[in-house]
């Protein structure tokens, strides 16, 4: 078994918060165990963090809505280092269409990967981090789901099936917390509002960041991928171990969870 803890980090490759979380877990010493649906980017990423820190990163390409598939990494863990730490469900996809017009596969897409895919993860990996914990009784292990403002926010701009799967995701956080804090295990949200990514820019129309920083944000600036990483290795850190089923917004003060 390594001594080193190990962490899963869904839709690790992309171009935003998956990565940041990824690069920030291995500087913070993790195993950090790469999966993202596009394979290509998943090895890529592995190789950076290898010539970085000068040690192997495992990395898998995973579709989150194939339950078996989450199954099979989380054994490919255990066989190759023997223990599981630390789950950060970051996998997310979202379409905008309005309510009266989404189209019945927009809606199941995102619940799919966002809210289910979510849970596939929590549903293998909890039994494992629960076993570990009834045979070594200091073992904890953290879970962090990333879910958003819109599960809050009253807003078109999100979509509601991103809205409610995002909500969805505070839910099953909080009584994942409530089952599990027995075993050992703090699940915990974190919430982003804007979090730039070149991706995002290509994607969402340009009124949606001009005149973020100056007249949205409180902090004069736009979200980085590197803000939520930074909360995120708080949340996976012995400083936060009195904390479980709480939901963290890093969104500049745009809107704060109450
Ligand atoms: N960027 C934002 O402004 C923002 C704001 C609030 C919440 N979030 C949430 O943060 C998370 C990360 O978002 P991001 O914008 O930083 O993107 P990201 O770069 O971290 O994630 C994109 C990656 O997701 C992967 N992916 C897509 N579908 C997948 C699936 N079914 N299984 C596995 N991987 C899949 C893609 O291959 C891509 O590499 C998402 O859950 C998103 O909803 C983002």
């Amino acid at each position: 078994m390594t001594d080193r803890k190990v962490a899963i980090v869904t839709a690790a490759a992309g171009a935003g918060i998956g990565a940041a979380i990824s690069r920030q877990l291995a500087e913070d010493g993790f195993e950090v165990v790469i999966t993202d649906a596009h394979e290509r980017r998943c090895g890529e990423l592995a190789a950076e963090l290898a010539e970085k820190h000068g040690r192997e990163f495992m990395s898998n390409t995973l579709d989150v809505t194939d339950f078996d598939a989450v199954g099979n990494v989380v054994e490919q863990v255990l066989k190759q280092y023997g223990r599981l730490d630390v789950l950060i469900n970051n996998a997310g996809w979202n379409k905008l269409e309005a309510v009266a017009e989404m189209a019945p596969e927009t809606w199941s897409r995102c619940l799919d990967v966002d809210l289910n895919g979510t849970f596939n993860c929590m549903r293998h990996a909890l039994p494992v981090m629960i076993k570990q914990r009834s045979s070594t009784k200091a073992f904890e292990a953290v879970i962090v789901n990333i879910s958003s403002i819109a599960a809050w926010e009253t807003s078109t701009e999100h979509g509601a099936a991103y809205s409610a799967a995002k909500a969805g995701i505070l839910a099953l956080t909080r009584v994942a917390a409530a089952e599990n804090g027995k075993h050992g295990i703090r699940v915990n949200a974190v919430a982003p509002g804007l979090i730039y990514n070149d991706f995002l820019r290509r994607i969402y129309p340009d009124e949606f960041f001009e005149g973020y920083a100056e007249n949205r944000s409180l902090v004069g600036r736009v979200g980085q991928p590197q803000d939520v990483a930074d909360m995120v290795s708080y949340l996976v850190s012995d400083k936060a171990g009195y904390i479980t089923g709480e939901v963290f917004t890093v969104s500049g003060g745009v809107s704060p969870h109450a």
